[in-house]
């Protein structure tokens, strides 16, 4: 064996041991709940297709009329020649729902993080991220090479004590956050951060991944509770409510213009393919023209949660945490033989001693399907 491969298969027997092996599952979506996986037919509780849009009928021939018309791929760099047309409405669109100036697209929300945040922040600059915010936050903060400290979970009191402490001796700084934590399902207290943000002279942005289409009318987590949370860096995905592919940042004008000339992830990338960026402008428009569609997976969550005696969900994300990494997969795997996928989340995803089944909910969950998981998860996994 080369020694590449001995190093490969001792890192690989050391995951195993600690039950943080993984195997990717060919998985066949059927439609947007079904799914078939090792030769069985599932309900998925996994997907982050919360409205269903990934299936839409009318959301699929956008995209195929895209390809139709503009070819399969993009060509090169939105730099170069990459730029289609369809990007233009797009960002207006995605301005529009945000109620920001301007708006720019990525190839994903990982290459929007790693782009987005070196851009505005240098060696000399301060970051201060949630604990619990995505891993693409944290790589986007790595690469800025600026000085990284995490702050409690929502512990805005922390935050404020960090820029206290620190931000006199950095030239700029910046507070991130999850909008919706993605594996807590919690959203973050976004007014209090601005407010903290703006008293030290820090900047706000926020990871909507979670909570485009599905929050505040589908607008998101700054329009969750009765006002508008202006937060001025407004970051999120095209992957998950919207069914697509692609990141995004809603900002101001001159930020907009100066992350498309300098984000690496942008420049050095190349364009999405028009079926993806047509999918997602159509499940925009679906999201606008009917948020009582939009409001169904908070819903069918709020649901389950009260039938399984769980704290209310604020978001179509619930955990149910079991602790131990073999805990969290015998529930997936006895949910599995009840006809149900929940994937286990184990670290490191989440912290030691909290892995996971992060159960999400969907538009088009049946009520009886979502009564029966929450007897099962009740009696059969929280009363152990
Ligand atoms: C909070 C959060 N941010 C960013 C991402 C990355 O987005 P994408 O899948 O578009 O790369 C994800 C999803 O994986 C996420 O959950």
């Amino acid at each position: 064996m080369s020694s590449l491969d001995r190093f490969a298969q001792s890192k690989l027997d050391d995951l195993a041991s600690r039950n943080q092996y993984r195997r990717v599952i060919e998985t066949r979506r059927e439609d947007g709940i079904w799914v078939e996986r090792d030769g069985r037919r599932l309900l998925s509780f996994s997907c982050n297709d919360y409205l269903n849009l990934t299936q839409h009928p009318a959301i699929k021939q956008a995209a195929i009329a895209a390809t139709e018309r503009y070819g399969a791929g993009s060509g090169a760099s939105r730099l170069v020649t990459g730029s289609h047309p369809l990007y233009a409405e797009l960002e207006t669109r995605l301005a529009e729902i945000k109620q920001t100036e301007a708006a720019v697209v990525f190839g994903s929300g990982y290459l929007a993080n790693s782009g987005i945040i070196p851009v505005l922040i240098g060696r000399d600059g301060l970051l201060l991220i949630d604990e619990l915010a995505h891993a693409c936050i944290f790589a986007g903060a790595h690469l800025s090479r600026g000085t990284v400290l995490t702050f409690r979970h929502n512990d805005v009191d922390h935050a404020r004590e960090l820029l206290c402490s620190h931000r006199g001796a950095h030239d700029r700084a910046l507070i991130v956050t999850d909008g919706v934590f993605s594996m807590d399902g919690d959203l973050a207290p976004l007014d209090a951060l601005l407010a903290t943000a703006d008293a030290y002279d820090a900047w706000l942005m926020t990871d909507d991944a979670h909570g485009l289409g599905v929050i505040g009318g589908g607008r998101g987590s700054s329009f969750a509770g009765n006002g508008h949370v202006p937060v001025p860096l407004q970051m999120g995905t095209l992957s998950k409510a919207i069914g697509a592919y692609g990141g995004y940042l809603c900002a101001s004008a001159a930020v907009v213009d100066l992350v498309r000339n300098r984000a690496r992830t942008l420049v050095y990338s190349t364009g999405l393919p028009p079926a993806t960026v047509a999918a997602a402008i159509a499940a925009l428009d679906l999201i606008a023209r009917e948020p009582d569609y939009a409001a169904l997976p908070v819903r069918n969550a709020r649901a389950f949660t009260a039938a399984a005696g769980l704290p209310e969900a604020q978001s179509p994300i619930v955990p149910v945490i079991v602790g131990a990494e073999e805990a969290a997969l015998a529930a997936s795997a006895m949910l599995a033989r009840e006809g149900f996928l929940a994937a286990a989340i184990r670290p490191p995803t989440v912290a030691p001693g909290t892995a996971r089944l992060r159960l999400t909910f969907t538009a088009q969950h049946p009520a009886d399907q979502i009564a029966r998981l929450a007897g099962l998860v009740r009696h059969q996994i929280m009363a152990r």
